[in-house]
């Protein structure tokens, strides 16, 4: 009689169970650790080279985040910039503002040596972990749902948990964050005031509360939020992924 089972899959049921074994604490380890969200980062504010400040540059001269992170919706990386942007305003042979004030004589041993500021780090995600900037921000997600209120920050420091909890939560509900794209670097949007401004954005909302029967009240400003966000994320066809694959490649 013709052998119908090779002998190798005398051990098919050993790789099954161990197959299903790996998943299953797989499984327990996530859901361990979506329970249990790493709230120990939020805070963190390490001392950096140069006192520099997102406050005064970004609220009070009214720098755009991209005059400076010019990476940041083109690639998946964001960048902090290199001592050449703040040589335009602060070098003595270009602008000139405050050269010789001690703060600032890190940045000037940097630009003349040539040799990179030691900024340090605050936000950083595992290895494991997959991230893309771009394809957040060409979404309608603005910066500060993922960094806090960086605009008011004299000192950077890390706001949000960013564990794997608070990217699922949004991936499963996008409609609480979504904005329109022209909104995203604006720190202090939202969307109640953004109707209340623009008269055609409203009547496109309203329209689109009426034509879906949405039960929202268009002036507070978690129901603005929710009808906006409902409407983008249907507009746009916004899918975020949950899969595992998504952000562990
Ligand atoms: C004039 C340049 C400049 C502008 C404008 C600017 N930044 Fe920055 N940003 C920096 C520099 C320099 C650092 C690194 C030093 C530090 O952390 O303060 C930094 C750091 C950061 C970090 C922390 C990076 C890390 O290490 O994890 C975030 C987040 C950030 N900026 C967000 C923003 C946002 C959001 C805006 C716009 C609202 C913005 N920045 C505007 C220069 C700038
Ligand atoms: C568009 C111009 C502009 C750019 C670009 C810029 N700055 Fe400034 N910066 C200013 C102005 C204006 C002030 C306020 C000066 C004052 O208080 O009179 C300032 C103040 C400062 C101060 C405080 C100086 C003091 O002694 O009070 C620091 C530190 C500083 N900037 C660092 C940086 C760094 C680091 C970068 C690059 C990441 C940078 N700046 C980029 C315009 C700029
Ligand atoms: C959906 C969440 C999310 C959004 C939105 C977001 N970031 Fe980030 N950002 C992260 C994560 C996660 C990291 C750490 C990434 C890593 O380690 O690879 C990070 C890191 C950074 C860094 C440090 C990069 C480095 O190499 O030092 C900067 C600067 C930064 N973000 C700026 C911004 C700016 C500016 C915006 C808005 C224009 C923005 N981010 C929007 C999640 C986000
Ligand atoms: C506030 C909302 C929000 C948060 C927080 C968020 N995401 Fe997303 N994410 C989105 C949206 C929206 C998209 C785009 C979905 C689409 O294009 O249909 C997306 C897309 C992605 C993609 C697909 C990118 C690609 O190349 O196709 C990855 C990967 C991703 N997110 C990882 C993360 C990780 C990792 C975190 C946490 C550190 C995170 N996200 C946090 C909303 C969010
Ligand atoms: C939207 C992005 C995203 C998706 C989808 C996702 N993860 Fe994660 N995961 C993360 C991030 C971000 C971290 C790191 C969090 C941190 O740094 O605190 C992480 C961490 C982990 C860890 C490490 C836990 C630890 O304590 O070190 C495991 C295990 C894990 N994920 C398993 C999974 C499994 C299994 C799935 C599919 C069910 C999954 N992840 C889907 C973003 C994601």
């Amino acid at each position: 009689m013709a052998n119908y089972f090779p002998r190798y899959t005398n051990i098919l049921p050993l790789k099954i169970a161990v197959c299903l074994g790996t998943l299953a604490l797989g499984v327990v380890v996530a859901f361990t650790y979506y329970g249990s969200p790493k709230a120990q980062v939020v805070g963190y504010m390490p001392d950096q080279p140069i006192p520099y400040d997102h406050e005064l540059h970004v609220t009070q001269l009214g720098l755009d985040c991209r005059h400076c992170h010019s990476f940041v919706e083109k690639s998946g990386h964001a960048n902090v910039p290199t001592a050449n942007t703040c040589a335009n305003c602060h070098h003595e042979t270009k602008g000139g503002i405050k050269s010789d004030s001690p703060r600032l004589a890190p940045l000037m041993e940097a630009i003349d040596s040539g040799k990179p500021i030691q900024w340090v780090r605050v936000h950083k995600s595992p290895d494991y972990v997959y991230f893309n900037h771009s394809a957040h921000l060409n979404r309608g997600i603005s910066c500060v749902e993922c960094h806090g209120q960086v605009d008011e920050m004299r000192v950077v420091f890390h706001a949000e948990p960013l564990s794997m909890g608070q990217c699922l939560d949004c991936h499963r509900a996008p409609e609480d964050a979504l904005r329109p794209l022209e909104e995203v670097f604006n720190l202090k949007y939202n969307a109640r005031d953004y109707i209340s401004k623009n008269e055609t954005a409203k009547n496109i909302l309203e329209d689109y509360v009426a034509e879906k029967s949405l039960d929202v009240d268009l002036d507070d400003e978690h129901g603005a939020q929710l009808a906006m966000g409902t409407m983008l994320k249907d507009r746009w066809n916004v899918r975020p992924k949950e899969s595992c694959f998504t952000c562990h490649r």
